[in-house]
């Protein structure tokens, strides 16, 4: 959600760069914007409620234009509304630091108070400005030195942050730390850089440093010296980042999801490369964790995620039951870790995350770790705090996804879950090779049967379609088994982006409430593929129409297609696969919905891309 970008420049302005690298952070969500620089020595503040756009005007006079060194920051409102008050950097009291903060100070009114007592003002209703004003107070017993200042006022704080902190002066200082949300820097002999989000560094450089938890670095060129709050020097490793800065781009696309979308061929060759063993009908990991030995003493497998990552793990489910004869738990990582959960020995943990750094299904993670399961993360951050704190990723080698409705990301989940499933099934004998073979196989053919449903004509089809079901008063999504999750994420994509009601249900509960909305004004759109309960769905069609409700078939089997209103056929495939194809047409069909409404499609309202706190 908030975004933090910072540069120490030798003879180069900065506040462009700060500007672009805001930018790169914009899919993250936000509600206002600010940078602050060191200008003749002093510090200057910029900051405004609402878009990018309204902060370049802000600096539109060119007065900051020279600066070397500064920081920025996208805030997604947390204490305090959405005002250039409340907005990044906060300055202490003096004005002789400005700091941005990423996370929760969860003390703040305990800070606050005791900066009351001092009568230090407050001109925020931020818990960032509470910070700020510590870490001037410990600047004057540190004897100007910034690093120690701000190491000492974290060890007053309680909290969940990542900061960046400038101090002016004769000797500019520029100092991070983060003790949860994530924060990279990257040291080149004439910069120094620093961001939330790496995205927001490889124009500059694909060599960054991820800091640890409890980390407070000092940044200028050439120079990182990182220090443990209790003042120990450490070292940390560089990581080279193999993304790709056109991957970023639309690449030609109206919007970042479109071109996400369209990528999902290429995503699921991605994720498959070097992982198919065709002789054994089984799947390669590095991991020990993945090992027979290990995979054979798992008893259950305990599935945490949120939002569109959820769905992925409703559907792993399906297939590690399915496959493996492992039983499943999938819960809401907020509820989860909520709860007094019951896990039996040998429960493996499985986190699925697209940024690796969603609040709460971290902390579903720790809480499994802690009850004693083996952790094993589906991520598609390398370098990411979930990524980190597991034992294994499989890593889901997306790309970077910036629009903020998951699409490519949640098909690489779902090859991943495939992997995952088989991989368990194959090392407990569950799954014979010649089975592995055959369903793997099929995986790697599945590019086939996507590119199909992204053809123009197909597109076209889909479009023409959700132009047509535009003005309907809702939406209900229903699917059976392994579709099941699938009706629950077309009716969260098409939410999210085009703030139509609809809803996702498992087919068979139909008659057990929501068969009372039916009528011509609520579209059912229907997932019926080829598979056991085909029959099934088939007849709840039958009920819909019956009722007067129009009815959008999705999928391969005939006679369901045959009796809908309309239809988007979908290519067959074995039933256990079906939810890969299934749900392009439902991305589709959302965006257009979307489009046609005129919908910020990339930024949807109130929505962040990563929902870093509770
Ligand atoms: C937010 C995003 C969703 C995403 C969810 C989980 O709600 O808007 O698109 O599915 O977080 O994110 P994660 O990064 O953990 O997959």
């Amino acid at each position: 959600m908030c975004g933090i970008v910072g540069a120490y420049l030798r003879a180069q302005p900065c506040l462009r760069s700060l500007v672009r690298g805001l930018r790169v952070l914009e899919y993250r969500g936000y509600d206002s914007v600010g940078v602050g620089v060191i200008q003749d020595g002093a510090i200057v503040v910029r900051r405004k409620a609402g878009r990018i756009e309204e902060l370049e005007r802000a600096l539109a006079d060119g007065a900051l234009d020279d600066a070397a060194i500064g920081i920025g920051h996208s805030r997604w409102a947390t204490h305090g509304p959405p005002t250039d008050q409340n907005a990044h950097p906060h300055r202490d009291w003096l004005g002789r630091i400005a700091l941005v903060h990423n996370g929760i100070i969860e003390n703040y009114q305990e800070l606050r108070v005791e900066l009351e007592r001092r009568a230090i003002p407050l001109r925020s209703q931020t818990d960032t400005e509470v910070l700020a004003h510590w870490v001037g107070i410990e600047l004057e017993s540190s004897g100007g030195d910034l690093a120690e200042a701000v190491r000492r006022a974290l060890s007053r704080v309680r909290g969940y942050y990542a900061i960046a902190v400038l101090s002016g002066g004769e000797r500019p200082q520029l100092v991070a730390s983060r003790e949860g949300p994530p924060l990279c820097v990257a040291i080149l002999p004439d910069a120094a850089w620093l961001a939330s989000d790496p995205l927001a560094l490889i124009e500059h450089t694909r060599d960054v440093v991820f800091l640890e938890d409890g980390d407070v670095a000092e940044l200028a060129p050439g120079k990182l010296v990182v220090r443990r709050l209790d003042g120990s020097v450490v070292t940390r490793a560089s990581h080279h980042l193999d993304y790709d800065a056109e991957a970023a781009d639309r690449g030609g696309f109206a919007h970042y999801m479109l071109k996400e979308v369209h990528e999902q061929p290429d995503v699921v060759s991605r994720a498959l490369f070097g992982r198919v063993d065709e002789e054994r009908g089984d799947v390669r990991f590095e991991e020990e964790l993945l090992s027979d030995a290990t995979l054979r003493a798992v008893t259950r497998v305990q599935i945490n995620a949120c939002g569109t990552a959820l769905h992925a793990g409703m559907v792993a489910r399906y297939l590690i039951e399915g496959l493996a004869g492992v039983p499943v738990d999938v819960d809401y990582a907020s509820e989860f870790r909520y709860r007094r959960p019951v896990v039996v020995p040998g429960t493996l943990a499985l986190g699925i995350s697209q940024s690796g750094e969603t609040a709460d299904t971290l902390a579903a993670l720790r809480l499994a770790r802690e009850l004693g399961c083996r952790q094993l993360a589906l991520c598609n951050a390398v370098g990411s705090t979930m990524v980190r704190a597991s034992e294994a990723t499989i890593l889901l080698r997306a790309g970077p996804e910036i629009g903020v409705a998951s699409t490519k990301a949640f098909e690489a989940m779902l090859v991943a879950s495939v992997l995952f499933a088989v991989r368990l099934a194959r090392a407990r004998g569950k799954l014979s090779s010649a089975e592995g073979r055959a369903l793997l196989g099929e995986l790697s053919q599945l590019r086939i049967g996507l590119e199909h449903m992204l053809t123009r004509e197909v597109v076209a089809g889909i479009r023409a379609l959700a132009e047509r079901f535009t003005q309907a008063r809702g939406f209900l999504y229903l699917g059976r088994g392994i579709n099941f999750p699938i009706a629950l994420e077309g009716a969260l994509k098409l939410k999210e982006i085009s703030y139509k009601h609809a809803e996702g249900y498992p087919a068979g509960e139909m008659k057990h409430g929501p068969i009372a909305m039916i009528d011509p004004d609520l579209t059912t759109v229907v997932i019926a593929s080829k598979d056991s309960v085909a029959s099934k769905v088939r007849s709840n069609i039958e009920q819909i129409r019956a009722r007067g409700g129009p009815v959008i078939c999705v999928g391969d089997d005939p006679e369901s297609l045959e009796v809908a209103d309309e239809r988007i056929v979908v290519p067959s495939v074995s039933p256990w696969l079906s939810p890969l194809l299934n749900v392009v047409p439902l991305q589709l069909f959302a965006y257009y919905v979307a489009l046609a409404r005129g919908c910020d499609i990339d930024k949807p309202r109130n929505l962040a891309k990563s929902v870093t706190v509770e």
